[in-house]
């Protein structure tokens, strides 16, 4: 509303009946964009420790050669990145006829892109 000099809501309802672009404009500041890497440390100790290798003998006892996984909402990527990391670095020596295949999507296109260019400090 500053930033388009608007005095309070009202206006700012008025001004997106009349720029329906705006909507766009409005749902992106909506989104929490937030990631690192190891984001939430004890959830990806229990996946490491608990569950991945839970399901990769489920997914092994099937005859899987694939464990697929979703990162729904990967913002700029450090979730799914994270994950392969887990991977190479714990799970992979331990089932090596098994492999990884990470599938990342996100609402947030710009973020989408970060992820997507995998260029990080
Ligand atoms: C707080 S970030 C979390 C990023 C990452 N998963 C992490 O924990 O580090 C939440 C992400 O979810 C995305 N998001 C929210 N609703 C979504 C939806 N319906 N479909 C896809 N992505 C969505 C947002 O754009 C945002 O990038």
């Amino acid at each position: 509303m500053q930033e388009l000099a608007l005095a309070d809501v009202a206006a700012y309802r008025a001004y997106l009946e009349f720029y329906p672009a705006e909507w766009e404009v409005l749902d992106g500041m909506c989104h929490i964009t937030i990631s690192r890497f190891y984001r939430d440390k004890g959830v990806f100790d229990f996946l490491a420790r608990q569950v991945l290798p839970e399901i990769v003998r489920m997914a092994l006892e099937r005859g899987e050669k694939t464990l697929r996984c979703w990162s729904a909402g990967c913002a700029s990527g450090e979730d799914p990145y994270t994950l392969a990391l887990l991977w190479q670095l714990h799970l992979k020596p331990r089932f090596p006829d098994l492999a990884m295949r990470i599938v990342a999507t996100d609402a947030d296109a710009a973020m989408f892109k970060r992820a997507e260019l995998a260029c990080y400090r």
